[in-house]
């Protein structure tokens, strides 16, 4: 540590002296001059810390002195008056230029050393002081900078954010019209598939209008039930939420009631049993499931019961427990015809039951014929990602 540095103004060289000896036996460097003038050279190559001023000098005195140095509490000097003949405005005139102590000579050595001692060690705390002020009013500014660029931070995030919320927004809304639009879309498909099926049935009907034949004439009206049967699912799907799927027990049972009226029976000569499972099934099975129920119900309406006062019908749906549906149509009539072969019958029904199963459902079918038809088909549902594969993506 370097030692502390004195600058002692007097104009008598043995006062000079007798301080210099004194003060350098506690480590400090001692500077000095003979008047004001001198003083003020010296004060600005030293930088003393404590200045012992004599107030008479020639050239410059102690008070010009003072004036001309300026000292303010913050300056890293203190003054400390020792003077001969100084009266109390002296010393009140040196008190408000800045000075820390004022001594009369004659002086004792020691009370000007404890006034030395004690005047850098105020000096010192007093620049610490000054040093941690200083270095705290930098960390503030610096704080104060960093919490700006944190609100600027978080206000540019924020309107980020917001900004991003309104375009993700946007962008639902976006979806969920374009999603709308493509339900409206469907729904309307459906109910032009449904419309067209209707017309082209209503067409045949107008022309078996002109059939005299009964075989083509039945034939004519076979081919609208077929129609029927798809307009009518077409017509569910439109009604049905997610236009994907349908209620099979309801669709059945409209199917049944649109197939009795169509061949004129009543339910109570033909009785009508359904048990149908709940459930919801897919176009792509709903379309071969209706039109298989379609030529069995026709069949049994149309042939089991020509010669009988009547009979029953039952048509019911299950779900197995491995997933797999099984649909049931049977009758009480008369029974089908002996070695009846399905795959290669010479009528389009029965053919086309079996090619519905086999190749559309790609299911199984068993039929017997004690006590009157029956038939037993079973199937698992058909899901896109299936087709999808089938068909090669
Ligand atoms: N449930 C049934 N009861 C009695 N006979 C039936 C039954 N189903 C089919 N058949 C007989 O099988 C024949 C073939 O039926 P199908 O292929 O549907 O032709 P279509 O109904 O046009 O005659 C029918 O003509 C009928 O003689
Ligand atoms: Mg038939």
């Amino acid at each position: 540590m370097k030692n502390d540095k004195i600058l002692i103004l007097d104009d008598e060289q043995i006062v000079i002296d007798a301080i210099t000896k004194h003060l350098s036996r506690y480590n400090y460097d001692i500077y000095s001059g003979k008047n004001g003038k001198e003083g003020l050279t010296l004060y600005n190559d030293v930088n003393p810390i404590l200045i012992i001023l004599d107030l008479r000098m020639p050239v410059m005195d102690g008070v010009e002195f003072l004036r001309k140095i300026n000292l303010s509490p913050a300056d890293p000097c203190s003054v400390v008056v020792l003077t001969g003949h100084g009266s109390d405005e002296d010393m009140e005139r040196c008190f408000e230029l800045g000075i820390s102590a004022f001594l009369r000579k004659p002086f004792n050595l020691y009370e000007l050393l404890g006034i030395v001692t004690h005047s850098i060690a105020l000096k010192k705390v007093e620049l610490d002081l000054k040093a941690e002020l200083i270095q705290r009013e930098m960390m503030e500014t610096e704080l104060r900078l960093y919490r700006g660029h944190l609100e600027e931070l978080v206000k540019t995030r924020t309107a980020e954010l917001q900004k991003e919320i309104v375009d993700r927004t946007n962008a639902e809304k976006l979806a969920t019209r374009s999603l709308k639009d493509k339900e409206v879309l469907l729904r309307e498909i459906h109910h032009r598939v449904k419309n067209n099926l209707q017309i082209v049935s209503s067409l045949l009907d107008l022309q078996s209008k002109y059939i005299k034949d009964p075989e083509t004439l039945d034939m004519f009206k076979d081919s609208q039930n077929r129609l029927q049967t798809m307009a009518l699912l077409h017509e569910k799907l439109y009604q049905s939420d997610n236009m994907a799927e349908i209620d099979f027990a309801k669709y059945l049972n409209n199917l049944l009631d649109h197939l009795y009226r169509s061949y004129c029976i009543d339910t109570s000569s033909i009785l009508m049993n359904t048990d149908i499972e709940d459930a919801t099934i897919g176009l792509d099975t709903a379309v071969p499931c209706g039109l298989i129920i379609n030529e069995l119900v026709s069949n049994s309406l149309k042939h089991a019961f020509k010669n009988a006062e009547g009979g029953s019908l039952s048509v019911s749906l299950h779900k197995l427990d491995d997933g797999r549906f099984k649909l049931t149509v049977s009758d009480t009539g008369v029974g089908l015809p002996d070695g009846i072969d399905l795959k290669n019958a010479k009528t389009l029904g029965l053919r086309l039951v079996n090619a519905l199963v086999v190749e559309q459902l790609e299911g199984t079918l068993e039929f017997n014929s004690n006590n009157g038809a029956s038939f037993w088909i079973v199937f698992k549902e058909l899901k896109y990602s299936s087709r999808g594969t089938k068909d090669g993506g």
